[in-house]
């Protein structure tokens, strides 16, 4: 185990970045950002959020950026909207828009430009400090029983290192990806679903790919990403990528994979999003019954 990081260490903050454009969801992000469109009712960052705190998480770090403004409203308090729910005798929807503030402790830091996913984290170096922490990207929105970050907990309690959520995909989609190298961990708890990385590429060429396990939207950092992450920027006039960053960190440092349990969406993209979209409301139990039968009375 390495010295300035012990396993005790406990995990208080995630980073969520939501500083980036959107594009794919143009013009619907025009003049909103990406990670507020809803799935059935809540944001997609909602649904980031709440998996933190129901990890245990403390707090929650927003990298924010021009337009943003929608997130930070709705982690706050509204009192104009309580005044009015109270006024009209809706104390449930009253409840419901207050506790979404107390969910967890936030603070926000602004990238300035859309350098990448690389330099946004790069941008919450100060505020997080010298300690380990997560990321979350809300556009991956996971559907588990035991929430993905509280399952990647468990193995950087264990390991002390830093561990990325791993989900294997279609062979021929791995060019969306940043695919890893990996040998499983004998781990009797995981049953054959840790890896220890030996490499990562950023989405190869399906021939080029070394598995088909694909990095998805959680991570748990050790602080030395920091320092990989700034050794990248320099020199790169585009994006920061975090996965070159972690290549470097790996030459220094162990990194895991876990092939966490549950169903990811990605609702960064249309198709996934639509997906998520219905396969979400089909369990709602205030909606799920209707609307299965509406879609069984679709002619496909
Ligand atoms: P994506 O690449 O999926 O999001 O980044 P994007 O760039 O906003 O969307 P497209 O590809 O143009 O449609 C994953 C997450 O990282 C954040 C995004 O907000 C998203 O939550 N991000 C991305 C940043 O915070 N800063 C960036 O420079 C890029």
């Amino acid at each position: 185990m390495p010295r300035d990081i012990s396993t005790e260490t406990p995990i208080r903050i995630a980073v969520l970045p939501v500083a980036g454009l959107g594009t794919r969801f143009l013009p619907a992000t025009k003049a909103q950002p990406k990670e507020m469109l809803p799935i059935v009712d809540k944001p997609l960052v909602q649904y980031a959020v709440e998996e933190v705190a129901a990890s245990g998480i403390p707090m929650v770090i927003f990298v924010t950026g021009r337009g943003k403004e929608a997130i930070e409203n709705h982690f706050d308090v509204s009192f104009e909207l309580e005044h009015q729910l109270a006024g009209r005798g809706k104390e449930d929807l009253r409840g419901l828009v207050r506790s979404i503030a107390g969910l967890l402790k936030v603070s926000y830091v602004r990238q300035q430009q859309a350098r990448g996913l690389g330099d946004a984290i790069l941008t919450a170096r100060e505020l997080v400090g010298r300690e380990p922490f997560a990321v979350v990207l809300s556009d991956d929105v996971v559907d588990a029983d035991t929430p993905c970050l509280r399952q990647m907990l468990a193995v950087f309690a264990r390991y002390g290192r830093s561990v990325v959520a791993i989900q294997r995909v279609d062979r021929r989609r791995v060019s969306n990806y940043g695919i890893i190298r990996g040998v499983p961990v004998p781990d009797r708890h995981r049953n054959g679903r840790v890896f220890r990385i030996q490499d990562m590429v950023e989405k190869p060429r399906p021939a080029q790919a070394p598995s088909n396990l694909a990095i998805i939207g959680r991570y748990i950092l050790t602080p030395a990403i920091f320092d990989e992450l700034a050794a990248t920027a320099t020199g790169t006039g585009g994006e920061v990528q975090l996965t070159d960053a972690m290549r470097r960190l790996l030459d220094r440092e162990p990194i895991y994979g876990l092939e966490f349990e549950g169903q990811r969406y990605d609702a960064g993209d249309k198709l996934g999003f639509l997906k998520a979209t219905v396969e979400l409301a089909l369990k709602r139990p205030d909606l799920g019954a209707e609307f299965r039968k509406y879609l069984k009375s679709l002619d496909l």
